[in-house]
């Protein structure tokens, strides 16, 4: 029974913040779910949601000021929307491991790897100081640091950009979570750096049998990782479908768009990356109709300017379009 539903569902979600102008919608009527054992990606450009629409989930954005107004995010079988912050703390960390975007959790200079991974399993699994040590040492073999014992005793200012994200995936799956969320985890690296972070990140996802729900702008990195993936415009789903569909034929215009934009696609093709005409719509006048629609080469005034434009199914995916174009000759590339 369990085994069929999903370890994460978020249905509706809608967040908002306040600003002079009165609160504004930054997450809206966002759905989507990670299954058991399943890698999700969450695409888009800056301030579309992506961030925001995990922490709702999970309960970090009424501490920033934020409310979430609508929806629900069940988590293993549990509502974690008005759960208590007990039960919150208690999710996050056991059930939920995280590596975010925000330095708010980066590491202690003060205190050794060893110490501070050791730490987060001593509260969170209760574990005695050399159970707790030995978790640690084991977490930093995980994720492939040589000589891990050794490593463990070394202060984060020894060692490199890559090496430092790889000791923080060690802490957000030291205590073995169900779930790993990935806020751009690879973004400030360079190239080689990322692509061994992610084989890092898929291995443990196999071998730790969890899943792993990936948030990106870069869809070369959901082109790598990714099992299906969740396009994201203006605090909205505009479409999500598994990553082979969503490569091979991708629905909506904005999708094609990043497709487009991408180096990878372009280099194949033999011409510069085409970026997406326009800036990206904010919270404070959203278009009416799509929101994409001034920056779509098929826009249709009516359909895809007036009323709002519901999310619907779409083979496997969801996709919220009124012309649905055709886009069917793929990318290719990937
Ligand atoms: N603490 C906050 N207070 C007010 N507004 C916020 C806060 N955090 C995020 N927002 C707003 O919510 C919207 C969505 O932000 P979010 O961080 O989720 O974007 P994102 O898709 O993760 O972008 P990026 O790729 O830049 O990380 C943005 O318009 C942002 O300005
Ligand atoms: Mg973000």
């Amino acid at each position: 029974m369990t085994a069929d539903r999903p370890l994460l569902d978020i249905k509706g979600l809608t967040v908002q913040f306040p600003s002079p102008n009165g609160f504004l919608t930054v997450v809206d009527d966002v759905s989507f779910s990670v299954g058991r054992n399943d890698i999700v990606c969450i695409v888009g450009e800056s301030g579309s949601g992506k961030s925001v629409t995990t922490q709702a989930a999970v309960g970090l954005v009424q501490p920033k000021g934020g409310r979430v107004t609508a929806g629900s995010a069940m988590f293993d079988g549990q509502e974690l929307i008005g759960a208590s912050n007990r039960t919150l703390n208690r999710i996050r960390g056991n059930d939920i491991g995280f590596i975010f975007q925000e330095p708010m959790s980066s590491l202690n200079p003060a205190y050794t790897v060893g110490e501070q991974i050791a730490e987060v399993v001593r509260r969170h699994r209760g574990a005695s100081r050399k159970e707790a040590w030995a978790t640690a040492v084991q977490a930093l073999d995980r994720v492939h640091i040589a000589s891990a014992a050794t490593r463990a005793e070394a202060y984060p200012h020894q060692f490199s950009g890559g090496m430092r994200q790889r000791v923080m995936i060690a802490m957000a799956i030291a205590c073995g979570p169900k779930l790993l969320i990935a806020d751009e985890p690879t973004t400030a690296l360079d190239v080689t750096i990322q692509a061994r972070i992610l084989e890092v990140l898929k291995e443990l996802q196999q071998e730790l049998g969890m899943s792993v729900l990936f948030i990106t702008h870069d869809l070369g990195v959901v082109a790598e990782i990714a099992r299906s993936v969740v396009v994201m415009y203006g605090a909205q789903v505009v479409e999500s479908a598994p990553a082979a569909q969503l490569f091979a034929a991708p629905r909506h215009p904005y999708t094609r768009g990043l497709l487009e934009a991408m180096p990878q696609v372009a280099l194949e093709r033999g011409h510069d990356p085409i970026a997406i005409p326009g800036t990206v719509a904010q919270a404070h006048a959203w278009p009416k109709g799509c929101r994409f629609n001034p920056r779509c080469i098929y826009r249709q005034d009516g359909p895809c300017t007036t009323g709002s434009m519901p999310l619907t199914a779409e083979g496997a995916g969801l996709l919220r379009c009124a012309v649905r174009p055709d886009l069917s000759q793929g990318v290719g590339a990937l």
